[in-house]
C-alpha cells in the first residue's frame, strides 16, 4: 500500500491553529481554574459555574423525574396504540413535571416547577437530596411557589463556611440581636420580643455557648438584665459576670435564683393588673421593670440527678422554668435554655419545657433523635438539613419555629471580646431587689441603672 503525503492544505493549516489555541485554553483554564475561583467566586459562578449547571439540569430532568418517581405513565391504551401504529418504534415517554428556563442567583440558580396532576410540594422535597447530588450541587430547597408550582433554589457552594456576618444597621432594638447570618447572606436575629423563648440543642462542641456570647454580647449595650443559670461551675457565663445581674453555678443556687425569677414574675403580674394592662409594654415608661433574659447553659446539668435529695431540686428547678416560660413573655421575662439533650431521660418537666420554648436552634447533633426532638414537632423537613451538620462547621445550626425553617451561622465571639464588652457594659447592669433579697449564695450585682445616662 503506498501512503501519499501531501502538503497541508491552507483550510487545514487554519483548523490546526484553531484546535491548538483552544486546547492551550482549556488547559490553561484547568491549571488555573481553582485559583481564578477561589479570587473571583460571584465572576467564576456567573461566566463558568451557573452555564454548566443549566447543561447539567437539561441533561438531567427527565431521568432524574423518573428515578424519583415524579413521572406520570402515558396512558396504557396510549402506549397500546402508538406500539400499533408506530410499528415497533419505542413508546412513548412517561410525562415529567414541566419546568421553567434556570436563572441565575449569587452562588446558585432556581427555576419554577409546574406539578402534575396527583404531585404535592413534599414529594420534590423528598427528591431534593437526589437533585442535589445529581447537578453537584452543596443543596437545594424546594418550596411552595403558589398552588401547583413550586421553586427549586439550588446553591452551589455553602455560603456558611466562611460566612461574612453583615453589620447590624440601624438603630438596635431593644431585645433584638444580630447573632450571626442565614444561608441567604442576611442577618441571623434574636428577637425576643417577637419569640420570647428559645432552646438551642447541640452536642459538645457543636457551638452553643458560642451562639450564646454572641447573643450576650448584643444584649450587653441594652438596658435589659442579664441572669445566667452555668452549673458546670459558671465556666462559660463567667465570662460575662460584670454585667450579669444574678449567677447561678450550681444546682442549690439555680433553684434559688429561679424561685426569686418566679416570684419577681408574680409581682410584676400584679403591677399589670393594678394598671389593667395586659403585659409590661403596656405600663407607663418611670413604672415598667427593665427586661430580665435568663439564659441557661447546659440544662441537663439542671435536670440530671443522681439522688433522692436531688430529685426534689430538679423538681423545683424543672417547675420554675416552666412557670417562667408560660409568664414570662407578657411581663417581660425571657428564656434561652442550651443543651446536649433534651430528652423526656432529663425528667418529665423538660417536655413540658420544650413545648415552652417556641424558637428553636439545632447544631450538630450525636444522634438523629435529639434532631427531632428539637426540630420535629415543629418542621420534620429541617430535620434532614440539621443531620448533615458536619463536626467542622461549629457554629452552623437550623432555625426553626412557626415561621418556617432556615440554616445559619453564629458570629464567632472570642472570649477576650466577651469580657471587654462585660467591663465596657457593666455599668448597665440593672439593679433587681427581687433576686438580690432572695440572695441564696449565687452572685448578685447591685449596681444601679442609671436610666438617665
Ligand atoms: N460560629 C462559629 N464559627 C466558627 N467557629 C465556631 C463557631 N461556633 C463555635 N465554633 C468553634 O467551636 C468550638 C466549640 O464551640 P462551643 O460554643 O464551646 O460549643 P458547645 O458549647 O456546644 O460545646 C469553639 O471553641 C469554636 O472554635
Ligand atoms: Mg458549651
Amino acid at each position: 500500500m503506498i501512503v501519499l503525503a501531501s502538503a497541508p492544505s491552507a483550510g487545514e493549516t487554519w483548523l490546526s491553529w484553531v484546535l491548538m489555541v483552544a486546547a492551550a485554553l482549556a488547559s490553561g483554564l484547568l491549571l488555573a481554574g481553582p485559583a481564578l475561583r477561589r479570587r473571583y467566586p460571584a465572576a467564576w459562578w456567573m461566566c463558568i459555574g451557573y452555564p454548566a449547571a443549566c447543561i447539567r439540569v437539561a441533561r438531567t430532568w427527565r431521568p432524574l423525574m423518573a428515578g424519583c418517581g415524579l413521572a406520570v405513565s402515558r396512558k396504557a391504551a396510549l402506549t397500546v396504540v402508538s406500539g400499533l401504529v408506530g410499528n415497533g418504534a419505542p413508546p412513548p415517554q412517561p410525562r415529567v413535571p414541566r419546568r421553567g428556563a434556570v436563572r441565575l442567583a449569587p452562588g446558585g440558580f432556581w427555576f419554577l416547577v409546574r406539578l402534575l396532576p396527583g404531585q404535592v410540594p413534599e414529594d420534590f422535597v423528598n427528591a431534593a437530596p437526589a437533585m442535589a447530588h445529581d447537578w453537584e450541587v452543596h443543596a437545594v430547597r424546594v418550596t411552595t411557589w403558589k398552588p401547583g408550582v413550586v421553586r427549586i433554589a439550588a446553591m452551589a457552594a455553602d455560603p456558611l463556611k466562611d460566612p461574612r456576618i453583615p453589620k447590624q444597621r440601624g438603630a438596635e432594638r431593644l431585645l433584638r440581636v444580630v447573632v450571626g447570618v442565614l444561608e441567604t447572606g442576611t442577618q441571623w436575629v434574636f428577637d425576643l420580643r417577637h419569640i420570647p423563648h428559645w432552646l438551642i440543642v447541640g452536642a459538645t462542641r457543636s457551638g452553643k455557648s458560642t451562639l450564646i456570647n454572641a447573643l450576650v454580647a448584643g444584649l450587653a449595650p441594652q438596658p435589659v438584665a442579664l441572669v445566667g443559670i452555668d452549673c458546670k461551675g459558671g465556666m462559660e457565663l463567667s465570662l460575662y459576670g460584670p454585667r450579669l445581674s444574678a449567677l447561678a453555678t450550681n444546682r442549690a443556687q439555680a433553684v434559688k435564683l429561679l424561685a426569686a425569677l418566679v416570684d419577681e414574675t408574680q409581682d410584676r403580674m400584679e403591677l399589670c393588673r393594678a394598671d389593667r394592662v395586659r403585659n409590661i409594654w403596656g405600663l407607663a415608661d418611670d413604672k415598667r421593670p427593665v427586661p430580665i433574659v435568663v439564659i441557661v447553659d447546659e440544662i441537663a446539668e439542671l435536670f440530671l440527678i443522681a439522688g433522692r435529695s436531688e430529685k426534689d431540686e430538679a423538681q423545683a428547678a424543672a417547675t420554675a422554668l416552666v412557670r417562667l416560660a408560660q409568664l414570662g413573655a407578657a411581663l417581660g421575662v425571657y428564656l434561652v435554655v442550651a443543651g446536649q439533650r433534651v430528652g423526656s431521660d432529663l425528667g418529665p418537666g423538660v417536655t413540658a419545657l420544650r413545648a415552652q420554648l417556641g424558637g428553636r436552634v439545632c447544631h450538630r447533633v450525636a444522634d438523629p433523635g435529639t434532631a427531632e426532638m428539637t426540630l420535629g414537632d415543629l418542621n420534620p423537613d429541617a430535620l434532614q438539613a440539621a443531620q448533615s451538620i458536619a463536626p467542622e462547621d461549629a457554629g452552623t445550626a437550623v432555625l426553626a419555629s412557626a415561621d418556617g425553617w432556615e440554616r445559619a451561622r453564629s458570629r464567632l465571639v472570642s472570649e477576650e471580646e466577651a469580657e471587654s464588652i462585660a467591663a465596657e457594659y457593666a455599668h448597665l447592669t440593672p439593679y433587681l431587689p427581687a433576686l438580690a433579697d432572695g440572695a441564696g449564695g449565687f452572685t448578685v450585682h447591685l449596681e444601679r441603672l442609671d436610666r438617665d445616662e
